[in-house]
Parts: structure tokens; sequence; C-alpha cells
């Protein structure tokens, strides 16, 4: 067993450090503010490699493995949440399934544009009346020989302006429950597609989510992924893996609101001397340095088990678990560092609050990971 990291992974998690503290922490507070995330920052996002990390380099991806990945995902979330998310959509859910379960055609046409940023894909899964019970797909795919006719609602989709293709989940033959649910590749100009109204979050707010509305969309029958029913299992199969992106970003946001209060810690003066000196801060700390490094633990073992190509499906969603209530309390316990001064803007930790708070909700709620978690355990 062997804990260190490689010397190309310092390297990875530099870049990305780098990037978050010149690129990304100037203008945070600005683009919470008025929810946005400036293309400049996608294209140099992409520019410097961070959307298609994992892809194999002939499809333009870096050829990583899920380790570099989380590193920089940890670094990046450390200062923005809402880069990481898009950032992780991309990556995990979008890049990862295209090229794990998409044809060669789908491969050339879609992932190679996806991997450097040139095009962005959002995941729609979610809807008005399912989800955490992601099978009740009310949106419906109809056969119709050489297309589906794609009607319905997806809700709380992240990235679902900035995208130009869509990952779409929905029922084609109802009597088979889960089984009759495709995935369709959808693209944004595809006629009778509708970006819904941006929704006014609490949190990760540089990052945009809609809802989308398909009426009367004919998608060809190429841009199915995989076989016919197979588009519920791609979706749990995809969001094993998205798991991981979402536990390194909740990480990263443990780890920035910790060290933002442990620097105030040590120029903050109360009774004669630097708050750090006095035991009621050390414990709080200590605590949330004990917890961090078990989250980032975890977050490194689902990443080593996805790589050597074992079931990771368990420690994903453990990680997630753990790794989003780590973010809540050191969040939380950051801004009771910084007292007032935590709870005002410009000291970044009350972004960090309601950014963390996310990560306990999307890609599975925590209750959901339970239920993996659990039934993973009972079956084994
Ligand atoms: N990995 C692989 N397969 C899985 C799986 C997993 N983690 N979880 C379920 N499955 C499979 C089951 O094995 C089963 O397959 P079979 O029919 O072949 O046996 C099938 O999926 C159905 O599962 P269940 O019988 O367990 O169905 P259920 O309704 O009792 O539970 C659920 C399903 C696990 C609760 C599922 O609905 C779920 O994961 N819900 C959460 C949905 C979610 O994570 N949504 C996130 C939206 S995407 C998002 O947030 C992205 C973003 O924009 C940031």
């Amino acid at each position: 067993m062997n804990f260190e990291l490689t010397e190309e992974h310092r390297m990875i998690q530099q870049m990305a450090r780098d990037f978050a503290e010149n690129e990304l922490k100037p203008g945070v507070i600005e683009r919470d503010e008025k929810q946005y995330f400036p293309k400049e920052l996608l294209q140099r996002m992409g520019e410097l490699g961070f959307l298609g990390m994992m892809v194999d380099p002939q499809y333009g991806g870096g050829g990583m493995d899920t380790v570099s990945y989380v590193l920089a995902m940890e670094e990046i979330a450390k200062w923005d949440a809402s880069a990481a998310v898009i950032m992780s959509v991309n990556n995990s859910l979008v890049c990862w399934g295209l090229e794990k379960f998409g044809s060669e055609e789908q491969k050339q046409k879609y992932l190679t544009k996806l991997s450097t940023g040139e095009m962005i894909g959002a995941f729609c899964l979610s809807e008005p009346e399912a989800g955490s019970d992601a099978t009740q797909q009310k949106t419906t795919a109809i056969d119709e020989g050489d297309h589906y006719l794609l009607n319905g609602t997806k809700n709380w989709i992240t990235n679902a302006d900035i995208a130009s293709i869509y990952m779409v989940m929905a029922q084609t033959d109802v009597e088979l429950k889960h089984k009759g649910i495709n995935c369709l590749i959808v693209e944004r100009e595809a006629e009778g597609f509708q970006l819904g109204p941006k929704e006014d979050k609490m949190g990760i707010r540089g990052s945009d989510t809609h809802s989308l509305s398909f009426i009367d969309v004919k998608v060809p029958k190429e841009n199915r992924l995989g076989e016919d029913g197979f588009g519920f299992k791609f979706a749990m199969k995809v969001l094993n893996g998205g798991r991981i992106g979402i536990a390194a970003q909740a990480l990263g946001i443990a780890a920035g609101a910790f060290e933002r209060a442990l620097e105030y810690s040590k120029i903050r003066k109360a009774f004669g001397t630097e708050i750090m000196n006095h035991q009621a801060i050390q414990f709080k700390l200590a605590d949330m340095a004990t917890e961090i490094e078990a989250s980032r633990q975890l977050v490194l073992k689902a990443a080593f088990e996805k790589d050597a190509g074992l079931d990771f499906s368990t420690t994903s969603a453990m990680a997630k678990l753990y790794a989003s209530k780590t973010a809540m309390k050191c969040a939380s316990e950051s801004i009771q560092i910084h007292g007032g001064n935590g709870y005002v803007r410009e000291y970044h930790v009350e972004r960090m609050l309601r950014d963390a708070k996310i990560t306990e909700i999307y890609e599975g709620t925590s209750e959901i990971q339970r239920i993996v978690i659990s039934r993973n355990l009972i079956r084994a």
C-alpha cells in the first residue's frame, strides 16, 4: 500500500491550485453575486485541459487517471465551487458516459469537442416529479423508426445554458418501467428544444441551472446511447462516477473553508493574543482537519477503485455522503472562527456554506447515498 502521490499527480495538483488562486479567486465574489460564468474562463479551463481530463488523447482529452481528476477538482473547488460543478458534470457524467458507452461515431462527433471545451454537455435525468425517485421518468421518447419523438420537461439542469448537447433520459416503453428508458443525445439547435428560466439559487451561483422543455423533438436513432432500454442503467453507472466528482467538490469546499479559518486565526487577535492560541479555536481546527483528511481518503479510494476497474459504487457513495457533510460542517465552523467577518461576503466563507449545501442534494441526496451503500452491503 502506498499513500504517496506521483510526481505527475503533484504537478496537476499544483497547476489546478495556481489556476484557482490566480484566475478563479479574483472574480469569484462578483460571479456569485451576479450569477454568471464568463466564456473566457470556460475557454481557459478547456485550454488547461480541465474539461476532459480523463478522456483518451485520441478523442482530444488529457488521458489522466481519476486520481488526477479529483486532485484538480479539490483545488478548483477551494476557491470556486461553481467552476468545479461545471467541470464535474462535463468530465464525469458527459465525457465519461460517452467514452464508456457511446458509439465510435458519437465519440468522433461529440466527445472530441467536449473534451476540449469547444462543446459543453449537460446531463438531464431529474424532472419535476422525478428527483430522488429517478425511475419515474415522465419524459417520453416514442420510437418512430429512424428517430425518437421526444416530449417532456427536465428540471435543475446544470450547465443548461452553456451546453451544446444534452444527455436526456426518457421513457420509450412504459410497460418495461426503468428497463424501457433510453438516453438520447439532443443537440441545442434541435427544433422543439426550449431553455427554461434560470434558477435563482442559494449557492453555486456562478454555474447556471435551468429547466428544459422538449416539444416534439426528433432525435435520430444514432443518438441513442447503448442498447434499447439501457438509459436508466446508463444514468446509474455514470452517476457512480459523477458522485466521485461531487465528493471532490465537497472536499475542496471543506478544505478551502479550513484554509481560510487557519489563516484568519493566525492574524485575528482577541483577549490579548492571536485566536489560534485559544483552545476553543484549536479544537475546531483539529476536528476540521481530521474530517477533511478522512473525506480525502474516501475520495482518493473511490478514484483508485475506478482506475483499477473495481466496483466503486459503494465507495463513491460513501465519499459523497461523508465529504458533503464535512463541507457543511467546515464551512459553518469557518464562519464561526471568523466571527462577524465570516458573515460578510469579502471573507468568502459565507459563500462556501451556501455552496456546500447542494453537495448534500445533487447527484443523489445524502439519503439516496445511504440507500446505495446499504443495498450494496446487503447484496454483498
Ligand atoms: N449503480 C449501478 N446500477 C444501479 C445503481 C448504481 N448505483 N443504483 C441502482 N442501479 C440499478 C439497479 O441494480 C436496478 O437494475 P436491475 O433492474 O437490472 O436490477 C436498477 O438500477 C433500478 O434500481 P432499483 O431497483 O434499486 O430502483 P429504486 O427505484 O428502488 O432505486 C435509486 C433507484 C437508487 C433510488 C435511483 O433512483 C437513484 O439513484 N436516485 C437518485 C437520482 C440521482 O442521483 N439524481 C441526480 C440527478 S443528476 C445531477 O444532479 C447532475 C447535476 O446536474 C449536478
